[in-house]
């Protein structure tokens, strides 16, 4: 931008004035690795985007067909199906997968479906550990392995052949401690499907973390208009101004990497830029936890260094791990990163989420959302299984759900009612489609491109 005008700035090219993300992480006392500094942005056009996706049926169905089809998607934790035999139904629209834990620690998945006459082995969501796949209809059974082992009066089946019906097995693969399918006959590695991520460097690898809470909420929008609420922090200024005074957000930092993933990076610690004049920082310390871990500043100290310092000391001695060395960046800031279609998961040691968005067949304006807080699991020990999922209706709010964070769960119920009523808008508008904003919006572009590549 240096030498431009506003007025003389391609398009694109504009930044909130002010701090920006880069200036805040530049002068943090603990710098990142090269990947936290970098800036990953392209103009992509300022077109609008249409609403026919979220509304049209058709549109729905050739998602299932072209994309859902396609696509690597997040199907569980392992610690979902910590042990052999294990398994876990994940649904995506009207395909039902069932995932198994083999013997030797590793993961198969099936079509969830009887090769007799159809039926599921469990219902949507179904978590359990059973010694052989037995379906409960007529007790066709099969080994974990998805080989045939037994044929009731199999006298009456001369016809079916034992090693032709084998489950209908579909790709698997792992990072991070989480599960992947691909129902694509023959997709590209996962690996180059994550893009950048798995060569992310982190202190504590995502694999290191358990889920320590799991709510799985039905929304009222379309899955795309419920994830893409999550793709920027635009909103925060009206939707959630609590934040303002300890949080940066249209100073937000966003990248897109290759046709899959994208990030933003949000810092704590720093007012809004939409805040006029400069933040008391003693005040901030207060804000974002200091007062109650009992910390002061020095003078000349910066409130986001000192709470660094602390989550450094405090995590670490909780955890067995020394985290002296992590930059402030991975410390303390919301850094979201969201690979196509629908998984998002925060790699700072702070923010715990890991969202996934997924439709609900036969319904455009409902979709699953599923709302895990991951935590770091202690040097030396085993991630402990997953605790059952919470529940909750198109109605219920997450403020109630049994054991939800009642500071997040005020939050997440503000995004839920902003997508009701815009669901709502979307149906009357006269306009065909959503203007974006050419940076704080670039991410819901990329995801809409990059489904449109599949859908058309
Ligand atoms: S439908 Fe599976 S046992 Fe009959
Ligand atoms: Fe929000």
């Amino acid at each position: 931008m240096t030498g431009k005008t506003i007025e003389t700035l391609g398009p694109g090219e504009a930044r909130c004035p002010g701090l920006s993300t880069r200036d805040i992480v530049m002068a943090d006392a603990a710098a990142p690795p090269g990947e936290f500094m970098a800036d990953h942005y392209e103009f992509m056009g300022s077109d609008d985007v249409s609403y026919d996706a979220y509304l049209s049926p058709d549109y729905a169905r050739r998602e299932e067909e072209r994309m859902w089809s396609k696509v690597w998607q997040m199907a569980c934790r392992l610690e979902q199906i910590p042990s052999p035999k294990d398994f876990i139904v994940y649904d995506i629209a009207d395909t039902s997968v069932l995932v198994v834990r083999q013997n030797d620690g590793g993961v198969k998945a099936f079509i969830n479906s009887c090769r007799h006459r159809g039926m599921q082995l469990a219902k949507s969501e179904a978590r359990g550990h059973a010694a052989v796949i037995r379906f409960p209809f007529h007790d066709w059974t099969w080994d974990t392995k998805g080989e045939l082992m037994a044929i009731p009066c199999s006298w009456d089946f001369p016809h079916a052949d034992k090693a032709a019906f084998g489950l209908d097995a579909v790709h698997v693969d792992m990072w991070g401690g989480f599960v992947f399918i691909s129902l694509a006959e023959a997709p590209s590695p996962l690996r180059d499907y994550l893009e950048v991520i798995p060569d992310l460097d982190l202190p504590l690898p995502m694999e290191r973390r358990h889920i320590a809470y799991h709510v799985q909420k039905v929304l009222p929008a379309n899955w795309k208009i419920a994830a893409e609420a999550f793709l920027e922090a635009y909103h925060v200024l009206a939707t959630h101004p609590e934040g303002l005074a300890f949080a940066g957000d249209a100073n937000c930092q966003y990248d897109v990497y290759g046709k899959n993933v994208t990030r933003f990076l949000h810092t704590i610690g720093f007012r809004s830029p939409h805040l006029v004049g400069e933040g008391n920082e003693a005040e901030i310390l207060q804000g974002i936890g200091g007062g109650a871990a009992g910390l002061s500043l020095r003078p000349g100290e910066r409130a986001r260094d000192v709470w660094a310092d602390h989550l450094r000391g405090a995590m670490g001695q909780q955890l067995g791990v020394d985290l002296s060395a992590v930059s402030t960046t991975q410390m303390m800031d919301s850094i979201e990163y969201f690979c196509f279609p629908n998984f998002f998961f925060f790699p700072g040691l702070t923010f715990p989420m890991v969202y996934r968005f997924r439709p609900v067949a036969g319904k455009v304006d409902e979709a699953i959302f599923d709302l895990y807080f991951l935590k770091p699991t202690p040097e030396g020990q085993d991630a402990p299984a997953a605790p059952e999922t919470v529940y909750l209706g198109p109605e219920d709010r997450f403020i109630e759900a049994p054991g939800m964070d009642a500071r997040l769960g005020y939050i997440y119920d503000q995004d839920v009612e902003n997508l009701r009523q815009q669901t709502r808008g979307i149906k009357s508008s006269r306009k065909p489609g959503q203007t974006l904003g050419n940076y704080q919006e670039i991410r819901i572009r990329r995801m809409r491109e990059t489904l449109a590549g599949y859908v058309g």
